[in-house]
């Protein structure tokens, strides 16, 4: 197991529409397992493969139960393979954040409850129903495997000064 470099926005590897999964292989369970340890290294309950470079429809989630400190009471890890939303019901505001946009968080629409099929780590299909904010979370993991990103809710002007802070920020914090 190995924790992944994340991808940064700006960075054409997060805006890449991405393939379905295949093959349920070793190799698969290998990759979600770094997909894990990454997503719980940067803290972050939801990680879409294009933010480590793999640009394929491949999500992890880990909505834990946690007290009103912040420590973790029970995880929750999912596996999404080939996810898809099949229902998407009401409206709720969301104020999210992104592992791939650092620093940023800023409200978005989101559906309130959604249907959704995927595909578990053994190929196993499952349809289910999310609410709160496994709901908000699923929504925004699958946007990212479109090669969209919850910025792209807002105004070009915001989207534009959000970009330049964080080219300001790689360039402080990464050597790319
Ligand atoms: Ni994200």
């Amino acid at each position: 197991m190995a924790v992944r470099d994340m991808v940064i926005f700006p960075d054409d590897r997060l805006r890449v529409k991405t393939t379905e999964v295949t093959k349920f292989d070793e190799k698969l369970e290998a990759l979600v397992s770094d997909m894990f340890e990454t997503m719980y290294f940067y803290e972050g309950i939801g990680l879409a493969a294009p933010q480590i470079g793999i640009s394929k429809r491949l999500v992890v989630i880990d909505v834990a139960d946690t007290d009103e400190q912040g420590n973790v009471l029970m995880r929750h890890p999912m596996t999404l393979v080939n996810p898809e939303i099949v229902e998407k019901y009401g409206e709720v505001e969301s104020q999210e954040g992104c592992l791939s946009v650092p620093e940023i968080y800023e409200v978005v629409h989101r559906a309130e409850r959604i249907k959704i099929k995927y595909y578990d780590v053994h190929g196993e299909e499952h349809i289910e129903e999310a609410e709160g904010l496994l709901a908000i979370c699923m929504q925004h993991e699958l946007d990212h495997l479109e090669g969209h990103l919850f910025i792209d809710y807002l105004g070009t002007f915001q989207r534009e000064r959000i970009k330049k802070r964080l080219i300001k920020f790689k360039k402080e914090h990464l050597k790319q």
